[in-house]
């Protein structure tokens, strides 16, 4: 099991990555000195899948101990759900010396870490993400939240947890379409870092895509490892860690729009090739580096579908998104490789013409 550790102002924290290292994770509690009543929030259909892994922690763990299922998904990302949780931590005398683990995808993670930071002022958390897309991104950095109306993550908290544990293990029984969400974030993460890694993830699709073991755990600790070092850098957004959200203002309207049919991760991939577009657009992207970068999102463009879409609508949701303060949208947007401009603000027609043709590659 390898270890890597995100530094933020503070709070230092482990990340833990390796197959088959949940049976560890007592010893990991222990050896963080994490409070050991623990308030499991476990995705459902996770729990379906994997009963027997979580039946033999609970059993065997030594101290108070209580699982919460929670079915996730956008429209549940909510208030109710949030609830619930707080009102089993109340009805189950739960105390300030808590450890909150969120055994699940990135909505479990956001709204389990949500609760975790109100919970009695905040109580301790710990991420074990069980979606690819959640194990390279949304499990480490400490932002959680929960989606309101028309708006997604409104509501929320920074919020770093005290352990991150992925056992890559967990992911062997995500579907395709969770696979190609995880490529979502990791795609972005090329464009993020450098061209070593750019051509790594590019050279590597089909073997990230069955989850071949000999590249997976490499590209999860890359990506972690990433964004660990601009969160410690950046940890409230102020500047550099908007670089994360490259692709994220147009996923999020799309997906509105869209009513979450099509899922996060697949809306940042489309989200992708808008903000690719539109960085042609404005002359930033040079159109010689301009077909070597949009083909990265495009190799997935058979995976997914879309359909029935207005671009209008997908423009005011843009406007809307807590990143555009005084209704203009603020972009990040690409010139090259890990060459990326923040708070990048376009005309309409240019936004609504990177819309229309971003989405163009995807309609079936
Ligand atoms: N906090 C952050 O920094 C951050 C970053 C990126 C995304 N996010 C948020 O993360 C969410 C998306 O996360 P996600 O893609 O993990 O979605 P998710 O949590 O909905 O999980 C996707 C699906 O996979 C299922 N699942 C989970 N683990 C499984 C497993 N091992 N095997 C089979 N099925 C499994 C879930 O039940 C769900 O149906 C969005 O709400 C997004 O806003 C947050």
């Amino acid at each position: 099991m390898k270890k890597n550790e995100i530094k933020t102002s503070g709070k230092n924290y482990p990340v833990y990555i390796g197959a088959n290292i949940f049976d560890s994770l007592e010893k990991v509690i222990n050896t963080k000195k994490v409070y050991r009543n623990l308030f499991l929030v476990v995705d459902k259909k996770f729990q379906s899948l994997h009963r027997q892994d979580i039946t033999r922690f609970t059993l065997n763990y030594s101290n108070k101990i209580y699982l919460h299922e929670y079915e996730a998904c956008e429209a549940n990302k909510n208030f109710e759900s949030l609830l619930r949780i707080l009102n089993d931590l109340i009805t189950k005398n739960y105390g300030r010396d808590t450890t909150v683990i969120a055994i699940g995808g990135g909505i479990t993670g956001d709204i389990a870490g949500f609760a975790s930071s109100i919970y009695s002022r905040g109580v301790q958390f710990v991420q074990i993400p069980t979606t690819l897309l959640s194990a390279v991104d949304s499990s480490v950095g400490g932002k959680t939240g929960i989606n309101f109306e028309e708006t997604k993550n409104i509501i929320g908290s920074f919020y770093q947890p005290d352990i991150v544990l992925i056992d890559t293990e967990f992911l062997k029984t995500l579907p395709d379409e969770e696979i190609i969400c995880g490529m979502g974030e990791i795609i972005k993460y090329a464009f993020l870092t450098d061209i070593k890694f750019f051509i790594t993830i590019k050279n590597n699709l089909t073997k990230l895509l069955r989850l071949d073991s000999s590249i997976t755990t490499k590209i999860v600790e890359a990506c972690v490892n990433f964004k660990g070092d601009v969160v410690s850098r950046d940890e409230k957004e102020s500047g550099l860690r908007k670089i994360l959200n490259f692709g994220h203002t147009f996923a999020h309207g799309i997906e509105i729009e869209q009513n979450f049919k099509v899922k996060h991760g697949q809306a940042v991939i489309i989200g992708l090739a808008c903000a690719i577009e539109l960085s042609k657009k404005i002359g930033l992207l040079e159109k010689s580096l301009y077909n070597d970068f949009i083909s990265l999102p495009l190799a997935l463009k058979d995976k997914i579908a879309i359909s029935g879409f207005d671009v209008e609508h997908i423009y005011e949701i843009m406007k809307r998104d807590k990143k555009g303060r005084d209704q203009k949208i603020k972009f990040v947007l690409l010139k090259d490789v890990g060459s990326l401009f923040v708070d990048v603000e376009a005309e309409e027609n240019d936004i609504l013409h990177s819309i229309r043709q971003g989405i163009s590659y995807f309609i079936k």
